[in-house]
């Protein structure tokens, strides 16, 4: 069965959506069959892979959209309640990496966040709504069946809204992504006092029998967090920040004393040994990102990782090439290190709850 992981951190610009690409591209050039899944009503993740610069590619991407379905029309029989089930979404294979597919996002699934809201707040004692909060659940199972998914990786919203509740505590993984600054730390704290209390909202949800017996059931918690990713790309005035090494640090101590304490207690920390074995710490970060630098606007152009570009598409020569080689395949190291260990601590051997 296909393993959800979600990328989740309600501050925007954190490389959430770029990390989304880049590590489901890397997981499927290692063989898995990844989707990944634009739940973000901004729909960047989407705008990237379908590649939308010219009116000619808004035309293509509108035709993409009237014929094959996403995740608003994915999820329409439930929150529409129209007479008949949820389908699988037909994914876009991603262009120049076989295994890799996209479940596009709908700028229109914003709509939906109220009804679910209502849903889940109410979800116990209202017979209408019961088959709200376990929708996309069922959509991404039968998704990942049809396209005999090993990972969905979800691309989320920055926001602590009703979606972002149901998609996170319906994951079985989650990565925080975040930049080493104030607000981030900030926002770790925050992280550290709200997923507590989804997990506990969701715990009493998937026990009641009326959300239980719906034809989507809302599933048990099997939420386990895999650890931070901390990027280093912020610019401040126009200078990189000199103060990278104390915001990282202070990251790192409200991970391991604020972020999994609270995680610990609510059950959604992996057994020690696992995070051991993968040679994750206690500041449970898994990995530093570096600046793509100039790598980062021909990544975004060719749609493909910054490790994955070609010599054609770096358009470069002499010593700027092999400089940029060499960026290349120090990024390629990250990310293949990032996929092992998100490929060891999602193993089937931890699957089960501490
Ligand atoms: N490691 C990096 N180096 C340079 N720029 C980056 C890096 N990661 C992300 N970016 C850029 O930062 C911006 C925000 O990243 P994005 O992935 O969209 O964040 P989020 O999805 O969290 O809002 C984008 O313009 C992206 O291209
Ligand atoms: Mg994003």
């Amino acid at each position: 069965m296909a393993q959800k992981i979600a990328l989740f951190n309600h501050k925007g610009g954190v490389s959430k959506t770029t990390t989304t690409f880049n590590l489901g591209w890397m997981l499927a050039s290692k063989g898995k069959r990844v989707i990944l899944v634009d739940a973000d009503p901004q729909c960047n993740l989407t705008g990237m892979v379908l590649r939308e610069e010219t009116e000619n590619d808004m035309n293509r991407i509108a035709k993409i959209y009237q014929t094959q379905s996403n995740l608003k029309t994915g999820l329409a029989p439930a929150f529409e309640s129209q007479p008949k089930l949820i389908e699988p979404v037909d994914c876009i294979p991603v262009e120049g990496q076989d295994n890799l597919f996209l479940l596009p996002g709908h700028v229109g699934l914003a709509e939906y966040e109220v009804t679910l809201g209502i849903a889940q707040e109410l979800s116990g004692s209202v017979q209408a709504l019961r088959n709200i909060p376990g929708a996309l659940n069922y959509l991404f199972e039968q998704t990942a069946q049809k396209f005999e998914a090993d990972y969905i990786l979800i691309d989320m919203s920055p926001s602590l809204g009703s979606i972002n509740q149901n998609l996170l505590m319906i994951s079985d993984f989650f990565i925080v992504p975040t930049t080493a600054d104030f607000f981030s730390v900030m926002a770790i704290d925050s992280l550290a006092k709200v997923i507590p209390k989804w997990v506990a909202w969701a715990n009493k949800a998937s026990s009641l029998s009326i959300l239980k017996e719906a034809i989507y059931a809302f599933p048990d918690v099997n939420l386990k967090f895999l650890g931070i990713i901390v990027q280093n790309f912020r610019i401040i005035r126009g200078k990189e920040t000199q103060a990278f090494e104390k915001w990282i640090t202070r990251i790192e101590e409200d991970v391991a004393l604020k972020i999994a304490p609270a995680f610990k207690n609510q059950g959604i920390m992996l057994p020690d040994i696992a995070y051991q074995e993968a040679e994750v710490d206690k500041s449970f970060c898994l990995t530093k990102i570096a600046n793509f630098n100039s790598l980062i606007a021909l990544s975004q152009k060719h749609r493909t990782p910054v490790y994955d570009l070609t010599p054609e598409q770096l358009k470069q020569r002499g010593k700027v090439l092999t400089q940029n080689q060499k960026k290349q395949e120090e990024f390629r190291q990250v990310f293949s290190d990032l996929a092992d260990k998100v490929i060891q601590l999602t193993s089937e051997a931890y699957a089960v709850s501490v």
